[in-house]
């Protein structure tokens, strides 16, 4: 089953409206005036998530070009007494269609569990979101052997009680935390070992073999305009979530471009 390449720039806490517009308007003039990428044929579909207060901003400026736009997360509850957190109805109104659960920033400094994350992830299927579900080790798990170990636990967790056709909504990141904004990205082959793993593991779960085949699982960690094409090429790897080359648009732009061809 062919799956489609789909580059995701996580924007992270960088760029307010004002900001992000222009780097829309910046990401969209490196594709001349056709469409920036395009949805159709053997294209990759491109997915920007800046931070909540610049997403109608982005939204507006996206419009009439093929770049989605998702947000950064989401809250289990409709509404109520959450401070500081974003329900998906609230998203919708802003005219995401995306968005990202479990990051391991979000893991690590805001407490998400893998519990938590299973809750963010019914309530994004549930508001007829497309979720970018984020698992990866860190480096002491990687150096103790555990890497197949905790990427299972994770994903074990967050698809718990998730159907196969809710998967259809869901995309996997594999983001090994120590590759993370380090510049130290894993090789072609760490990569697609561990992006293997997470397909055979995915056979296992799910008894229709749609859900193996079907789902998108993309590479997160210092992916740059240098080594995109090589992971990209990987038959396991079927996309990026990048973040500092998400906000250059000439980087951006070249990954894009490598996606293209893989
Ligand atoms: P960097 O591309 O900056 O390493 O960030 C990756 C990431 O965390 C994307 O979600």
């Amino acid at each position: 089953m062919a799956r489609q390449i789909l580059i995701a720039g996580n924007w992270k806490m960088n760029k307010g409206a004002a900001d992000g517009a222009q780097l829309i308007k910046d990401i969209k003039a490196q594709f001349g005036a056709s469409c920036s990428c395009c949805c159709s044929g053997k294209k990759p579909e491109v997915l920007v998530c800046p931070t909540f207060t610049t997403l109608s901003a982005v939204v507006a400026e996206a419009q009439g070009s093929c770049l989605l736009v998702g947000a950064q997360n989401i809250h289990w509850a409709d509404q109520g007494a959450f401070t500081g957190e974003i329900s998906g109805a609230m998203l919708k109104e802003c005219g995401v269609t995306h968005v990202i659960i479990g990051h391991s920033e979000r893991r690590q400094y805001f407490g998400e569990t893998d519990a938590t994350v299973n809750q963010r992830l019914k309530a994004a299927l549930k508001n007829g979101l497309t979720a970018v579900v984020c698992v990866g080790e860190t480096l002491a798990e990687r150096e103790a052997g555990t890497t197949n170990a905790v990427v299972e636990r994770q994903v074990r967790g967050a698809l718990a009680d998730i159907s196969a056709d809710d998967m259809k909504n869901v995309v996997i990141a594999y983001e090994p935390v120590w590759a993370i904004g380090t510049g130290k990205v894993a090789s072609d082959e760490q990569a697609q070992d561990v992006h293997a793993f997470i397909r055979g593991l995915l056979k296992t779960m799910f008894s229709c073999p749609c859900v193996a085949d079907g789902t998108r699982i993309l590479y997160g960690g210092s992916m740059n305009a240098a080594n995109a094409a090589g992971l990209l090429a990987q038959p396991d790897i079927d996309g990026g979530l990048i973040g500092g080359a998400s906000l250059k648009p000439a980087d951006f732009a070249t990954i894009i471009k490598a996606a293209t061809k893989a």
